[in-house]
């Protein structure tokens, strides 16, 4: 047996996992104030939700799922993302629109483990169902920078976003750019080699930097636009100006699911190396129909909860006990007893039960006790307790009766 986790996962302790759960209280705070509600599925799902959401093109599809069958024979897919499964669950619970979800869990791909890219990882992600308007985008966007202000990172994180237009400029710039990298097809990398035959689009994501020399003269999706679509984009930059949300349009930004259709954005951040999107998303009208539900315009974005933990300062504020050291046999069984009422008053509690005196006072200013309670037999007789502050190190006698009274005044003192 090896003592270590399996490649590309990771442990969450202490003040990390504070950290973490504060992520989730945040988010699930603000998506409120937004209208969201919370909606959690499971975190493996029969493998055709993917399979028939994501893409036939998507390297999530073609590489990074952990799929296997369950004991029925059946084909079972770990979650590689929230969406593709609140479309099942929107579907399945027949949900009426418009309807807001956020959902916050672990999703898991098989990527090559790397600063900011686990194998599993969490996202906090938000769903907007059922509205087709520029509002609906400028709100979800609008909700991402919120969340950046509070987390207090907006100021290393900027927007990208890009249209990919409707079904027919995606379909006629698809024409267009397959004969242009056809062109050059024997000087492209081979990921974008396959790319060609399966979605051109994605040579656009390409780091590979001839690739990206190429790409560099590519024709531009912007000249491909019908004027609804350009009318749709223009509305949403001005609803982001109207916000004060500063973005950059990159006409390149196609993002690596095919679900998408018109916006599509990423919020970016320079300070985590290669992984740098920290929140992505995009609208995805076409997709609840495409998997047998109603026609349901969406947008949405995820998360990438480690990559925020890498970009926040979040300090756990310390707790510090109160201690008690119990001096005999009767003090040590009544310990337990006055633990139990201290404790159920909300106070951090433990016990220094065996040793020499000193030792456990010591043991007491190791763990930064605020408090020490001292007792013995003549205590329990006179139904006493000795408090010691440990920061001014005054001592008193106190009765047993007002204990909660007194230990919030010791502490003032
Ligand atoms: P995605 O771009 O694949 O989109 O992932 C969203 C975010 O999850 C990324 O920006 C990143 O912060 C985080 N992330 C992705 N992969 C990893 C990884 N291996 N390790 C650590 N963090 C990672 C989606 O998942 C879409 N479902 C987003 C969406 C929601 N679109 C519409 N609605």
């Amino acid at each position: 047996m090896t003592n270590q986790t399996a490649r590309g996962m990771k442990d969450l302790l202490f003040d990390e996992w504070y950290k973490f759960k504060y992520i989730q209280q945040i988010a699930n705070k603000i998506s409120s104030f937004y209208g969201f509600l919370p909606a959690q599925t499971p975190i493996f799902e029969y493998t055709e939700v993917f399979t028939k959401t994501l893409g036939d093109s998507s390297d999530i599809i073609n590489k990074e799922m952990y799929t296997f069958n369950d004991k029925g024979g059946k084909s079972i897919t770990l979650r590689p993302e929230l969406t593709a499964a609140i479309v099942r669950l929107f579907i399945e619970k027949k949900l009426q629109t418009p309807i807001k979800l956020f959902s916050t869990g672990p999703a898991f791909r098989y990527e090559r483990p790397q600063k900011g890219r686990q194998r599993q990882f969490h996202q906090i992600n938000f769903e907007f169902l059922g509205v087709k308007d520029p509002k609906a985008d400028i709100e979800v966007i609008s909700l991402a920078q919120h969340l950046l202000t509070e987390f207090n990172i907006d100021k290393n994180v900027r927007l990208e976003i890009n249209s990919l237009g409707s079904s027919e400029t995606m379909v006629k710039y698809r024409e267009v750019l397959t004969s242009y990298f056809k062109k050059f097809q024997n000087d492209l990398s081979e990921i974008s080699q396959n790319r060609l035959i399966k979605n051109p689009l994605r040579i656009l994501d390409s780091k590979d930097e001839k690739d990206k020399l190429i790409i560099f003269d590519a024709p531009k999706i912007s000249d491909y636009y019908t004027k609804e679509s350009l009318d749709f984009f223009e509305q949403i930059l001005n609803g982001l100006t109207a916000l004060d949300i500063p973005y950059t349009v990159n006409n390149k930004l196609v993002r690596g699911l095919d679900y998408y259709c018109h916006t599509v954005f990423e919020f970016i951040t320079e300070s985590l190396g290669a992984q740098g999107a920290v929140f992505a998303g995009g609208r995805y009208d076409n997709l609840v129909s495409s998997v047998g539900g109603k026609y349901t315009p969406a947008i949405g974005f995820a998360g990438g909860i480690e990559r925020i933990m890498e970009l926040i300062n979040y300090s756990v504020k310390e707790r510090r006990p109160i201690c008690l050291v119990p001096i005999g046999k009767e003090a040590g069984e009544y310990a337990l007893i006055l633990a139990n009422k201290l404790r159920r008053n909300g106070l951090y509690v433990i016990c220094e039960y065996n040793g020499v005196l000193k030792k456990r006072m010591k043991k007491a200013s190791q763990v930064n006790a605020k408090a020490v309670l001292i007792f013995g037999n003549e205590e329990l007789g006179s139904k006493t307790l000795k408090i010691k502050n440990m920061d001014t190190g005054e001592e008193k006698v106190i009765a047993r009766a007002s204990i909660m009274k007194n230990i919030h005044q010791t502490l003032l003192m």
